[in-house]
C-alpha cells in the first residue's frame, strides 16, 4: 500500500483550475520531487496532502485513511509549508523546545543535535526576530525532522539557503532516505531535484513524469 495516494484530484480557485484529475502514489523510502513555475499549484498540492485544504473532486489517502474524514494529522509527518510562525522574542532553541512540548517525545539534547545537523548553534542567544531568512529556513527544517518524522513534506526546503547549506541539507535528506524515510519536496529550481528518485512537473494542470 502506498503511504500517500492521490486519486483523481481536481483543485482550483474560482475559474482558475490548478490540478485536474491528478493521480499520484507515494511509496516508502524514496525521494519525490514536484517542480513547476510559481503559481502552478505545488504548495496547494502539499496542503491537500497534509489535510490543510481539500480537493474539489477526488480523494487523498494517507496510510489508507482518507484525509478530512475525522483523521488527526498523521503523527509521523514532518512538514514545511510556507514559513512557520515563530515566537520572535525567543531563540531558535527555545522555539523548537516549545514545539517539542506538543508531542513530548524528544529531549533537549535531541533538539540541540538536530540544530547542529542543519548548521544552527543551539547555544546561541540570538532571537528569531534577528535571524536571516536562511536561518529561519534551517529552523523550519529542524521542526520538520527533529522527531524523526518518517514522512517529510518539504515545500521549497532549499529556499534562502547558501550553497554549503544546500549541500548539507541535500546530504541529510539522502541519509534519511537510506534510513527508509519518505520525502516529498518541491522546487522551482531544476538543480535541487538531483537528489530525487522520481520527479513530476506540474504542466497544464497535470503531473507529468520528468
Ligand atoms: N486560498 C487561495 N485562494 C485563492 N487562490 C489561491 C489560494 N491559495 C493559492 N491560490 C492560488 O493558487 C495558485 C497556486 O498557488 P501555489 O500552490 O501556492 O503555487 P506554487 O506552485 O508557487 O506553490 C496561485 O495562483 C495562487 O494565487
Ligand atoms: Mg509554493
Amino acid at each position: 500500500m502506498s503511504i500517500i495516494s492521490i486519486n483523481n484530484v481536481t483543485k482550483g480557485f474560482k475559474q482558475n483550475i490548478l490540478l485536474e484529475n491528478v493521480n499520484l502514489d507515494i511509496d516508502k523510502g524514496k525521494i519525490y520531487g514536484i517542480v513547476g513555475p510559481n503559481g502552478s499549484g505545488k504548495s496547494i498540492l502539499f496542503k491537500m496532502i497534509c489535510g490543510f485544504i481539500f480537493p474539489d473532486k477526488g480523494n487523498i489517502f494517507i496510510n489508507g485513511a482518507e484525509t478530512g474524514k475525522k483523521n488527526r494529522f498523521p503523527e509521523n509527518f514532518g512538514v514545511i509549508i510556507e514559513r512557520p510562525g515563530y515566537i520572535a522574542n525567543k531563540t531558535g532553541f527555545q522555539n523548537l523546545k516549545e514545539l517539542s512540548l506538543i508531542r513530548g517525545v524528544i529531549n533537549d539534547k535531541q533538539i540541540a543535535e538536530t540544530m547542529e545537523l542543519v548548521g544552527l548553534d543551539p547555544n546561541s542567544n540570538q532571537k528569531v526576530k534577528d535571524f536571516s531568512l536562511g536561518m529561519k529556513q534551517k529552523l523550519a527544517i529542524c521542526q520538520a525532522i527533529m522527531e524523526e518524522q518518517q514522512v517529510l513534506i518539504l515545500d521549497e526546503p532549499f529556499n534562502a539557503l547558501d550553497i554549503d547549506s544546500v549541500k548539507k541539507i541535500r546530504d541529510l535528506l539522502l541519509k534519511f532516505k537510506d534510513e527508509g524515510r519518505t520525502i516529498l519536496l518541491t522546487s522551482h529550481n531544476q538543480e535541487d531535484i538531483n537528489i530525487c528518485d522520481i520527479v513530476y512537473r506540474i504542466n497544464a494542470c497535470q503531473l507529468e513524469r520528468v
